[in-house]
C-alpha cells in the first residue's frame, strides 16, 4: 500500500466539486486501500479523495478506538438520502487543515447510500459521531470545508492560527 500525499487548505482542489465514479475496478480498489492507509498514518477518522488530490466521490471512515478494532467503511458516490430535523453541535477537524479544531452544527443523524469495497449498493444510518463524520467527508465531494460552516469571524481567528502555526513549522 502506498501512503498519498496530503492536499491541505487552500489548495483548489478542495473547492471543487468531485466526479462521480464510473468504473468499479482493480484501480479503484488500491486507491481504497491507500486512501485507508493514508489515513491511518495521519490518525484520521475519514479522509475523502479530494484530500489526496483525486476529484472522484470516494470516501473512507473509520470512527474506531484505538484500542478497538478497526472498522473501516469505504463509500464510493455516497449520496445522503435523509437528515434529522434534530441538529447537534460537534468539534471537527480535518488533516486538510492541520492543527485546528471547530464546533459545527450539523444534522444529528443521517441516512446515506454508497456503493461499497466489493461494489454493492449500501445505507447506512449514521447517527452520533459517525453521522459528523459521514457529512465532514461527503462535504469534501462537494469542494466544502468544515470552516465553511462556521461564522466569518471564527474562521479568520482559525485561519490566522493555522497560518502562525505554519510559519512556527517552517
Ligand atoms: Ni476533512
Amino acid at each position: 500500500m502506498t501512503k498519498l500525499k496530503l492536499y491541505e487548505y487552500p489548495h483548489p482542489i478542495l473547492k471543487k466539486k468531485a466526479l462521480k465514479v464510473e468504473s468499479f475496478d482493480a484501480s479503484l480498489r488500491k486507491l481504497l486501500d491507500d486512501m485507508l492507509e493514508t489515513m491511518y498514518a495521519c490518525n484520521g477518522c475519514g479522509l475523502a479523495a479530494p484530500q489526496v488530490g483525486i476529484s472522484q466521490r470516494i470516501v473512507v471512515i473509520d470512527i474506531a478506538h484505538e484500542d478497538e478494532e478497526p472498522a473501516p467503511l469505504y463509500m464510493v458516490n455516497p449520496e445522503i438520502i435523509w437528515r434529522s430535523d434534530e441538529q447537534k453541535i460537534c468539534e471537527e477537524g480535518c488533516l486538510s487543515v492541520p492543527g485546528q479544531r471547530a464546533e459545527v452544527e450539523r444534522p444529528a443523524s443521517v441516512k446515506v447510500k454508497y456503493i461499497d469495497y466489493n461494489g454493492k449498493p449500501q445505507e447506512l444510518l449514521a447517527d452520533e459521531f459517525l453521522a459528523v463524520a459521514v457529512q465532514h467527508e461527503l462535504d469534501h465531494l462537494d469542494g466544502i470545508l468544515y470552516i465553511d460552516h462556521i461564522s466569518r469571524l471564527k474562521r479568520q481567528m482559525l485561519l490566522k492560527k493555522l497560518d502562525k502555526q505554519r510559519k512556527e513549522q517552517a
